[in-house]
């Protein structure tokens, strides 16, 4: 999946691709990978953050369980399409159009659920993002991030490599798992490295 975008602005280029149905990355489906870290989740109603949701499927996932949901994303279409689906499922959580990069939540997070918001987002961007990450989440909050693999230059998709990822999330701030290998597969055909981190009291 290579998204090519020749828009003028970043909130317009992610519009326009939902506008236009070019989005690959969207399983249609609230990803296994959330399903699989269910269990060691902490117990609901604990507040969860998906920056950069996108349809957001997992946000409905979540909701079912009883979590206290936030989600974010800057592109009007997919706010709505996830706005019409918590009402058809009459499930509640709170829903913001904003650039992550200029947001602040009321209150930190006990967890935050990144699907492919960091490849997202310009490499030179990555250090503010991952400051905010660790920020709003409370001592000890849980990040289970997914995190493309292209092995490529260029993006978006930007690759993800875990050497930069343990360069962005330093172990000063955070706790790594021992296993730092688990993949799973991504529905442009891609890869993404799933990763458990706890950011440090
Ligand atoms: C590759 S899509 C992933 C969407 C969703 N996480 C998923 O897996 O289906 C990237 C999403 O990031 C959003 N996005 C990109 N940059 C953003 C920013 N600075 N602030 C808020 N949302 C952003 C786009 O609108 C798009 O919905």
């Amino acid at each position: 999946m290579t998204i090519t975008f020749t828009e003028p602005n970043q909130q317009d280029r992610w519009e326009n691709r939902y506008a236009k149905g070019a989005t690959g990355w969207d399983r249609g489906e609230s990803s296994p990978a959330l399903d699989r870290w269910l269990p060691q989740m902490p117990v609901p109603p604990a507040r969860v953050l998906i920056p950069a949701c996108g349809r957001g499927y997992e946000v409905i996932t979540l909701c079912q369980q009883g979590f206290t949901v936030t989600a974010v994303d800057f592109a009007p279409s997919a706010i709505a399409a996830l706005n019409l689906e918590l009402k058809k499922r009459q499930a509640q959580a709170t829903v913001v159009q904003s650039d992550l990069l200029a947001w602040e939540p009321p209150q930190p997070f006990d967890v935050i659920y990144e699907q492919t918001a960091l490849c997202a987002l310009e490499p030179t961007l990555w250090p503010e993002y991952a400051d905010r990450l660790c920020n709003w989440l409370v001592p000890g909050g849980m990040l289970l991030g997914l995190f493309i693999q292209t092995n490529r230059a260029g993006g978006p998709p930007w690759h993800c490599a875990l050497d930069s990822l343990e360069t962005l999330f330093g172990s000063d701030k955070w706790v790594w798992p021992e296993q730092k290998d688990q993949t799973i597969g991504h529905p442009s055909g891609l890869k993404e490295l799933a990763l458990v981190l706890k950011r440090r009291d």
